[in-house]
């Protein structure tokens, strides 16, 4: 395999637990994820699905007591769980960039966001004006003299994106970049990061709650249940015709798409909290197509209607999504921009 074959990111049957005292957490049940350079993938999946605990672990960013019974995880076909500390600083470094839910939370409330680029780009003479226009930013000079506190939400993310794009990393995790933002903002913020994502070369994978945002910018998905992915193909293969009964059932749940007056779909039961791997499926609870199979065997990766699925009885069924016709939007200059 050549450089440019060897996938950018295998996730191969990983096993991580978060132990705190004698409290165990199986946030990761065996998941498996491979992704090709410039790929822009969605992982979606109800909260504690292990969505964020996937994304951190690809930088090995995860709380020092983490275990990792069993699995591999490579980046660029680099060992992430068995690197040393130099090579695995230089790999976060070089090739990766995170871009958090909280973008004012992420900065340091004590430092001008001229300073804290400068700080976290020291060993990359940058050229911070252009770097903020280019995130479209208006009057930078004023904005790099600023503190934190004092600029927007919305143009806090701008800066976290323009921080994590510097470096033009071959992998950018974003975990729920826009969740904190305004309806208009969110698809402002998300234009820009994937439009500097496709100029760069960079990969995306973005986790996240809105199916119908994943559906206009990424070209697939992954769907997370109990610390695996249980489904993983095309957005449009995945959204309009999905084949894992609790994908049909998180779109069918999608709040985005209730209708004025109608009841919005819920999935019974509660997503599970795993201490230990489980006997059968991890859905069976909630699952309306469950038999006595799965409770008792674990469903393996199979592949159906040209994605990958982990269910013993795959099949049409739930609400579609609707997916754009055509590629993802492309940047544009929005009208106007909040003020700092
Ligand atoms: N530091 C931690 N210590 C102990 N348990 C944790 C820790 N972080 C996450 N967990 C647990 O691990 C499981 C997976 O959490 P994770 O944050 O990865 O889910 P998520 O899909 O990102 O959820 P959300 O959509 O709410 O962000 C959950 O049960 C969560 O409570
Ligand atoms: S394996 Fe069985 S319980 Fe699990 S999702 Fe498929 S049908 Fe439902
Ligand atoms: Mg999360």
């Amino acid at each position: 395999m050549t450089a440019e074959t060897t996938p950018l990111l295998v996730i191969d049957d990983v096993v991580a637990e978060y132990r705190t005292g004698s409290r165990v957490v199986r946030a990761l049940d065996g998941a498996d994820l491979t992704v090709g350079r410039g790929e822009r993938v969605g992982i979606v999946g109800e909260s504690g699905s292990g969505k964020s605990t996937l994304g951190l672990l690809t930088g090995r960013l995860l709380p020092k007591a983490t275990a990792y019974p069993r699995g591999r995880v490579l980046v660029d076909g680099e060992s992430v769980l068995d690197l040393p500390p130099d090579r695995l600083a230089r790999l976060r470094r070089e090739r990766l960039a995170f871009v958090p839910q909280d973008p004012v939370g992420a900065l340091d409330p004590t430092l001008r966001i001229g300073r804290q680029l400068r700080l976290a780009l020291r060993d990359k003479p940058t050229d911070l004006v252009a770097l903020l226009e280019r995130v479209l930013i208006r009057d930078p000079e004023r904005v790099l003299r600023l503190y934190p506190h004092e600029i927007s939400g919305g143009m806090a993310q701008r800066v976290i994106v323009a921080m994590a794009m510097a470096r033009r990393p071959a992998l950018l995790i974003a975990d729920e970049p826009t969740a904190a933002l305004d309806s208009q903002v969110r698809e402002e913020v998300l234009r820009l990061l994937f439009t500097l994502a496709a100029e760069h070369g960079t990969t995306v994978l973005w986790l996240s709650h809105d199916l119908g945002g994943v559906a206009r910018w990424c070209d697939r998905i992954a769907v997370m249940y109990g610390g695996r992915v249980v489904e993983d193909g095309t957005t449009t293969d995945v959204l309009t015709a999905p084949q894992h009964p609790y994908t049909a059932a998180l779109s069918a749940a999608d709040p985005a798409r209730a209708k004025d007056g109608t009841r919005l779909l819920t999935i019974g039961g509660t997503p599970p909290v795993l201490t230990e791997s489980t006997p059968g499926c991890v859905f069976c609870p909630r699952c309306t197509s469950a038999d006595d199979t799965c409770a008792t065997a674990r469903p393996a990766p199979r592949t159906v209607e040209g994605r990958t699925v982990l269910c013993h009885h795959p099949g049409p069924g739930g609400t579609p999504v609707p997916v754009p016709d055509g590629p993802a939007p492309k940047a544009a200059v929005p009208d106007g921009q909040e003020e700092a």
